[in-house]
């Protein structure tokens, strides 16, 4: 007999959420937690991370802590990992997600905000994924990293000007594919999560006529939710997909079936 509720299931594990206080990390970090994962909370600020985090223990009655790191500095990316392999223990899963998004065209789009957004959402997946590979490496044990990419990684979206967003996110699903080929001889799997428009608060603020402009371009004809968004995350995570490295599973509604 089959136990296929079983292949989901993270129990056992530790898994790591970065970008892990809001939007499709606080629902990740929620799901992985429904589905038997310690985890640890990263964000840029402590009481946030620990708030969630203690919230999650409530909730679902796993371990769970909150660390505090910018992903793009180096030094707080390792300290963190550190911290978190002495309190909770060596992660097995990566949730790559914290990211920025800050809009403009080439044209005019400020050359330190160019630089904040790879820092941020390139620099940031680089540094997490490798300090999270380098010890498993150590250990010797296999993991699973999903990596936050976007549709924004392969289309150009409209109406609105992202130059440097689209471009980070192209990077990451290209180091996905690469990091995972790199990392096969270590039983370490890279996969990467592209969504499509998804109902957090970084959308919730755009003008009306922007969301209405995706709503008609969306088959769907809605936004995605963040609880969608993580269920592709989990199947990543878990050992329900053992032979799948270097792929993206995109989310979006069919958007970018047109
Ligand atoms: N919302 C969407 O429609 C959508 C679509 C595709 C991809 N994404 C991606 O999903 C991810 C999560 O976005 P969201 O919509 O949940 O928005 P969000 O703003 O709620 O989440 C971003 C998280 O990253 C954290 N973060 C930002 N900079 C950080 C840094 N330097 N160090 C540590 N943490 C940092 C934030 O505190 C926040 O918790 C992002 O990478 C985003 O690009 C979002």
């Amino acid at each position: 007999m089959v136990d296929a509720v079983g292949r989901f299931s993270l129990r056992g594990k530790l898994a790591v959420i970065t970008g892990g206080t809001s939007g499709i990390g606080r629902a990740v970090a929620e799901h992985f937690a429904s589905a038997g994962a310690d985890v640890a909370v990263i964000s840029r600020h402590r009481e946030d991370c620990e708030q969630v985090a203690s919230e999650i223990a409530g909730a679902y009655g796993v371990r769970a802590g909150g660390f505090a790191c910018d992903v793009a500095d180096e030094t707080g990316v390792e300290r963190a990992l550190d911290a978190i392999v002495t309190a909770l223990g060596t992660p097995n899963v990566l949730f790559n997600n914290a990211g920025i998004n800050i809009n403009g065209g080439a044209l005019d789009l400020d050359f330190g905000d160019w630089k904040r957004m790879m820092a941020v959402n390139v620099d940031g997946v680089f540094l997490m994924a490798r300090a999270v590979a380098r010890r498993l490496i150590a250990k010797g044990l296999p993991g699973s990293i999903v990596n936050m990419a976007s549709i924004s990684a392969s289309i150009v979206n409209l109406p609105q000007r992202q130059t440097a967003y689209n471009t980070s996110k192209a990077a990451v699903l290209h180091m996905t594919r690469t990091l995972a080929v790199e990392w096969v001889e270590h039983g370490i799997r890279v996969n990467a999560v592209s969504p499509g428009y998804v109902w957090t608060e970084m959308n919730q603020v755009v003008p009306r006529e922007i969301a209405d402009f995706w709503m008609r371009a969306t088959p769907y004809h809605r936004f995605a939710t963040t609880d969608e968004i993580a269920s592709a995350a989990l199947y990543f995570a878990s050992d329900a997909s053992t032979y799948t490295s270097g792929s993206e599973l995109i989310v979006d509604g069919c958007f970018t079936c047109l």
